[in-house]
């Protein structure tokens, strides 16, 4: 079929195999655990997706990033602002149009766009959007630690061979809202010590880590943090207050969060959103603070990407945003890691810090036919954030040296030479017993470690 075919074929939502492409081949679409599926979606339900539309110097952003960050550049430290950002990225013209008139075509209403204009959310029926998408068929499912209702694809969807050039993935289709990342420890070997431990009070952090009274925000400097919380999970104003009340006498500090960004509901307060903003308050001490929780129109978006675009669709953030998300690497598409990764660098080039917890499985071992592997988690992996692990102390019961705590992930990435286990893995792997495999992984990860509350965050 010629090209003609195609394009006709884009406008008129008429499509055979050869003039359509599968974006994101390699996505997981099997239902994570703790999710059940309850049949097809009505056709006439509105739902909302998310397009990634392809950005325009993604090489040059990618070198601004290293020169911004560099000390040896004279450019570092220059950071570019969301609207320099937005004229480097910006999706051509040429795609812009090609996009819109696709989605108008489709019956899509209701578009949202941010400002550096390369996503787009639009609402659709279930029957146009599965008409927009070949392939794709949308069920309903329930699970997640709220019991989160979602419209998902069970299915691979595809996209007219004319929108290559000009869509790097439709979110909304695929990847479920994540699970908690906080995991129960087993219960320590040694008896006679259970239960006792030093309690990692604010108090014993700021200790640990030599902050005085002083070392606390003036208020003079625009100082501001941020952290993000994608479980449907909330902190509640009054909790914060009685934290502060409690643990927070020997250092100045705000006892309320500055802005929630989201919707902050009314459910019971979860200890993970709890944790987050109690102790991100007290060791960055009296400085303004935003949360961003469950941030979405719709609860059954993927929540990661609606953060990734609160971000570009906001010039004035806080500087360090702390994030406790985190998938499989070998669960998502290339496509979209690739995309969320250029996300990061275009947060990089604007000077915003972006901390990830490095997740509680260790160096992950899995087995993929046969054979054990790795498994790193996804954004820590990226190249373009921090990524924290979880520390404890040598002895419990004394504010000593820190060791790394034994569930932390390190941040690598099995699809980079630079910080991959891989080599070491392929050499003799077969012969090898799973455990000792993981050990010298694990032993690796030991490198990479950083201040935490025992716990990765
Ligand atoms: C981006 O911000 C603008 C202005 O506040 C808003 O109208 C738009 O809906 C936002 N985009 C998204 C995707 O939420
Ligand atoms: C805190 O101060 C002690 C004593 O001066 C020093 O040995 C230690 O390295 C400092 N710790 C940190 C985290 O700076
Ligand atoms: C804490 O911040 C406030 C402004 O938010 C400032 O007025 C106050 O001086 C700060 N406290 C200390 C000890 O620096
Ligand atoms: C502080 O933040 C406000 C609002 O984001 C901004 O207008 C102002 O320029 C900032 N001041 C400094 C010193 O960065
Ligand atoms: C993984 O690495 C390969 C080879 O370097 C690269 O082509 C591919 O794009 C990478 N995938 C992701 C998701 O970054």
């Amino acid at each position: 079929m010629g090209l003609q075919a195609c394009l006709l074929g884009l406008f008129a939502l008429i499509l055979s195999g050869k003039c359509s492409y599968s974006p994101e081949p390699d996505q997981r679409r099997t239902l994570p655990p703790g999710w059940v599926s309850l049949g097809r979606a009505d056709p006439e339900e509105e739902l909302s997706l998310t397009f990634a539309l392809r950005q325009q110097n993604v090489e040059r952003l990618s070198e601004l990033v290293q020169a911004v960050s560099d000390p040896s550049s004279p450019q570092y430290g220059k950071y570019l602002t969301l609207e320099n950002v937005a004229d480097l990225v910006r999706p051509s013209p040429l795609t812009l149009r090609t996009v819109q008139k696709w989605l108008l075509a489709a019956g899509a209403r209701k578009c949202h766009s941010v400002i550096t204009q390369d996503f787009l959310t639009c609402w659709l029926s279930i029957r146009q959007a599965e008409l927009l998408l070949p392939g794709a068929e949308f069920h309903h499912y329930v699970g997640g630690p709220t019991e989160t209702h979602v419209v998902r694809s069970p299915h691979p969807y595809q996209l007219p061979q004319a929108l290559a050039p000009h869509v790097d993935f439709v979110g909304g289709l695929h990847r479920f809202p994540p699970t908690s990342s906080l995991r129960q420890r087993p219960e320590p070997q040694v008896t006679g010590t259970v239960g006792l431990h030093l309690g990692v009070t604010p108090s014993v952090i700021r200790k640990r880590y030599n902050l005085t009274s002083q070392d606390v925000g003036s208020g003079t400097s625009n100082n501001s943090q941020a952290c993000a919380q994608f479980l449907e999970q909330y902190f509640h104003d009054s909790d914060l207050a009685q934290f502060m009340r409690l643990f927070g006498g020997n250092f100045a500090h705000q006892a309320s969060v500055a802005r929630v960004v989201g919707q902050q509901g009314r459910g019971r307060a979860g200890i993970e959103a709890s944790l987050d903003v109690q102790y991100l308050m007290s060791a960055g001490a009296n400085i303004s603070t935003w949360v961003y929780s469950s941030p979405g129109r719709h609860e059954g978006q993927e929540p990661f990407l609606q953060w990734l675009m609160l971000l570009s669709n906001e010039s004035a953030l806080p500087h360090v945003h702390t994030v406790s998300y985190g998938d499989d690497e070998d669960s998502l598409s290339s496509a979209y890691i690739q995309r969320v990764n250029t996300e990061l660098m275009k947060a990089a080039a604007r000077g915003l810090t972006l901390l990830f917890a490095s997740g509680d499985s260790g160096a992950g071992c899995w087995s993929v036919s046969g054979r054990h592997q790795f498994r790193p988690t996804f954004p820590a992996s990226s190249p373009y954030v921090t990524t924290v692990g979880g520390t404890s102390f040598q002895e419990p019961f004394l504010i000593t040296n820190e060791i790394v705590d034994y569930i932390s992930g390190g941040g690598f990435s099995l699809n980079s030479s630079d910080y991959s286990c891989l080599p070491l893995s392929s050499t003799s792997a077969s012969s090898w017993n799973a455990d000792l495999h993981c050990s010298i992984c694990r032993f690796l990860l030991f490198s990479v470690y950083s201040l935490s509350p025992g716990t990765n965050h």
